[in-house]
């Protein structure tokens, strides 16, 4: 007992939710992947960085650096310089005259590194430079995840910490604007339990509120240098995912009471028109005509309908 506009909005409703749910669903679509960025090349520079090894270190000690080339920018004079650097600032007495041997330049030194940082080696004649960087790094947190994890007001919620190797502690903290609180976990009543697993720290937050959303940074203590990992919360109540959708329901249920309400009219008019035209002939709806003119036309045929079924 639908009339023709009523169904089309009807429709149209339905089809918003269906296409809702629909996006819902398909909206896990991996992202454009990333170009990287480039750094420029200075060609012409008189340093030229030759080449660059990563270290990773969990704790200070002696190490053994080597450098090792094979021909100065082409050229293969019996002798070339090489002093070393440790965070572009060159380390005093460094210098030594390096013979060329077995077709290339070759050194090593030894030294004791307390803390990250950039060692270099650089070989040089009066114009002409060549270095080669040892990068000392912590190591660094693995799976870092970008997209915040979802907590629900009152659960509880599990935020994980990767690492190689283990640490030989961990550390959790809050951020809270510029500082960070190291989070309690003897607190009471207990919000926070920390389980270490070596390689892998978990931090669970209990009794979640709105409050607890935020970045919580959890701190991989290795003797060299903490190494440090982010994690994103936020914390929703149960209705905040189906607030769209509920919209949608609200709406359409008031188009359909509205609907229904129309109907419960048409029913009583036609009723009447029917009380004057008898209930059998379908088609003879004259009584009805003469009740309702031109303009509710859809509200009649609706009426004749319902006296067909
Ligand atoms: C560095 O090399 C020297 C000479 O071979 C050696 O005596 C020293 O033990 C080495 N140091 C480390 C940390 O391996
Ligand atoms: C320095 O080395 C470059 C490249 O091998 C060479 O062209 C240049 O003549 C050298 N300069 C001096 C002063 O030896
Ligand atoms: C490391 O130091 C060398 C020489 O000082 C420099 O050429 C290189 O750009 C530095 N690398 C980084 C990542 O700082
Ligand atoms: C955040 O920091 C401010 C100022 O340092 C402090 O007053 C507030 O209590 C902190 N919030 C939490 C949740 O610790
Ligand atoms: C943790 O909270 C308890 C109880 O409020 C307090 O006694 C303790 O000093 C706190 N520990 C730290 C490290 O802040
Ligand atoms: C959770 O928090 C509420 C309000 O802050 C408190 O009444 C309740 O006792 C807490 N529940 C637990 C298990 O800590
Ligand atoms: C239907 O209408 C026709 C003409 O208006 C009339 O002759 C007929 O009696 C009507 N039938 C009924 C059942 O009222």
């Amino acid at each position: 007992m639908l009339s023709a506009r009523h169904t089309a909005v009807l429709l149209q409703l339905l089809h918003l939710v269906w296409s809702v749910t629909d996006g819902s669903s398909s909206s896990g679509t991996p992202p454009a992947p990333l170009v990287p960025a480039r750094p420029p090349r200075t060609k012409n520079g008189p340093r030229r960085a030759e080449q660059v090894e990563l270290l990773k270190l969990v704790k200070p000690g002696a190490m053994n650096l080597s450098c090792v080339l094979d021909d100065f920018l082409g050229a293969t004079p019996d002798t070339i310089r090489v002093s070393w650097e440790r965070d572009g600032v060159e380390i005093a007495q460094s210098e030594v005259t390096v013979q060329r041997a077995d077709g290339r330049y070759s050194l090593r030194k030894e030294f004791f590194i307390e803390r990250p940082g950039n060692y270099s080696c650089i070989f040089r004649n009066d114009t002409q430079e060549v270095t080669k960087a040892f990068l000392v790094t912590a190591p660094a947190m693995k799976e870092v995840r970008d997209k915040p994890v979802v907590g629900y007001v009152r659960d509880s919620v599990v935020l994980t910490c990767k690492i190689h190797p283990a640490p030989p502690a961990w550390q959790w903290y809050k951020v809270n604007g510029s500082e960070k609180d190291a989070v309690n976990t003897t607190a009471e009543p207990p919000r926070y339990k920390v389980t270490d697993k070596g390689e892998e720290v978990a931090l669970t937050v209990m009794n979640l509120t709105e409050e607890d959303s935020g970045s919580y940074l959890c701190v991989a203590l290795y003797l060299i240098a903490p190494a440090e990992g982010a994690v994103h919360l936020r914390v929703i109540t149960f209705v905040e995912p189906l607030k769209p959708f509920l919209a949608i329901m609200t709406e359409v249920l008031l188009l359909v009471s509205l609907i229904v309400a129309c109907e419960l009219r048409g029913r009583t008019r036609a009723a009447q028109a029917t009380a004057t035209a008898g209930p059998e002939n379908g088609r003879n709806v004259s009584g009805g005509e003469k009740a309702w003119p031109e303009e509710s036309n859809g509200v009649e045929e609706a009426a004749t309908r319902q006296r067909k079924a």
